[in-house]
């Protein structure tokens, strides 16, 4: 098999990557190893940037989303039993963010590839990426029962942080900054409408909490959990019970109940790979960089990610220089290190390590303080929460 660009893996990255090169009048084929249920199912993340939604509306992949997607204006941070809501559009010329989840996007990216667009292979799974210093770089791959090859002009490796394509750049140039988390987020699913209408982002001396939400009827609830929590020593009752007592406020705020319908243990941490690009290999989305998730900002990159590399190639398309593929790595780099900084900041702030010592849990309470009554400090939040825009 022969294309233009290989796709490794049809998350959030890869989908989008393959609808904007479509709307170029640019080749590509898709692979990915896990079925389309698996894909269209994974709960993962809930908030699109003002600059995301720009970029799906751009790509004719708004429908949907323009009809059930949630705008938010604002969110509420929660400590000391009080409540501050920062307001999103007062604070950043009127940007805001849209509720709307990944399974969601995936979902609609899928049927749009599958109607209009290039091979989507699903349980197709890719083993190596070969010759990416070479004109002619290729993909490995695995697909009902056979080894076969796609050959491209460019591979891009939206993989995940779990993937194959990042071994492909040599271990002497690769360099690697990482942090890990002494915690997880355990995320449920409840099939009860949310107790709030915006985020709820509450730190608490138990640990941190968020409410966010799916839809009217469905809320997405999170707890800060030690690392090597399985979601099954929790039980519902003990989920709510805990949630109540992080949530709970001096005016009387009420978490209401439902059933849960889903729950798993999210680990946490920071990763970013140096470059993210090696010769006609360029990587795109988780396969690059892992944000903790409290600043909201992993698909988002990942969304960032795929512009640049597609805006990059229609270019040389356009004009025969290569100018913005050789500038990929550091483009991205660039938005990708402000949201390392801002996530790090996010959960810094907001989260209980075990080790904590009563100096650093009374410096969160001075900086949630600063965020809470200075225009400036809650603007550089918002700022950051809806997102710097594409380069
Ligand atoms: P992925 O979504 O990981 O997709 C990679 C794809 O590649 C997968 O489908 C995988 O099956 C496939 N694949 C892997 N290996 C191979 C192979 N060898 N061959 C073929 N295919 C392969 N981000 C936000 O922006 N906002 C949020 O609110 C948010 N909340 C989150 C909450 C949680 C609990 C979690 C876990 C993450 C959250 N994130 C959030 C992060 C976000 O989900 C990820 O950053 C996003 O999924 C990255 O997209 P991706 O396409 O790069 O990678
Ligand atoms: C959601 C996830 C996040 O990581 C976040 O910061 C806000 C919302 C969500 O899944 O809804």
């Amino acid at each position: 098999m022969r294309t233009t660009v290989g796709i490794i893996g049809a998350g959030p990255a890869g989908l989008l990557l393959a609808r904007l090169l479509h709307n170029a009048g640019i080749e590509s084929v898709v692979l990915e190893s896990r079925d389309r249920a698996y894909v269209e199912r994974r709960q993962r993340a809930g908030i699109l940037e003002q600059g995301t939604v720009d970029v799906l509306r751009a790509a004719g992949a708004a429908e949907r989303m323009d009809r059930e997607g949630l705008r938010h204006d604002g969110i509420e941070l929660r400590f000391d039993r009080r409540r501050h809501r920062i307001d999103f559009p007062a604070l950043t010329a009127g940007r805001s963010v849209m509720v709307y989840a990944q399974t969601e996007v995936c979902k609609d990216l899928i049927a749009l590839q599958l109607k209009e667009g290039g091979p989507l292979l699903f349980e197709a799974e890719a083993l190596a990426v070969e010759g990416a210093e070479s004109e002619r770089p290729c993909v490995r791959f695995r697909y009902e029962g056979r080894e076969d090859v796609l050959e491209c002009d460019y591979v891009v490796g939206c993989d995940g942080f779990w993937g194959v394509s990042r071994s492909a750049v040599p271990a002497s140039l690769s360099r690697v900054f990482e942090r890990t988390y002494p915690f997880g987020w355990l995320g449920v699913l409840a099939d009860v409408p949310p107790s709030h209408d915006e985020l709820v982002y509450a730190r608490h001396d138990r640990g941190f909490a968020l409410l966010s939400m799916r839809s009217p009827s469905v809320s997405r609830l999170y707890l800060q959990v030690p690392e090597g929590t399985d979601a099954e020593d929790w039980s519902d009752d003990e989920i709510w019970a805990e949630l109540e007592q992080r949530f709970e406020t001096a005016d009387g705020w009420r978490l209401d109940r439902g059933p849960i319908t889903q729950k798993s243990v999210t680990p946490m941490r920071s990763f970013v790979h140096e470059p993210m690009r090696h010769g006609r290999l360029f990587l795109a989305g988780d396969a690059a960089h892992i944000v903790p998730p409290t600043g909201a900002k992993g698909l988002n990159l990942a969304v960032g990610d795929v512009v640049t590399f597609a805006r990059a190639l229609t270019y040389e398309k356009e004009t025969g220089s290569t100018e913005l593929l050789d500038a990929y790595s550091e483009t991205c780099l660039r938005r990708v290190w402000q949201a390392e900084r801002f996530s790090y900041d996010m959960t810094t702030l907001l989260h209980r390590a075990p080790d904590a010592t009563s100096f650093e849990e009374r410096l969160q309470l001075a900086r949630l303080a600063r965020i809470t009554s200075s225009r400036a400090a809650e603007t550089d939040l918002a700022e950051a929460y809806t997102g710097f825009p594409h380069d």
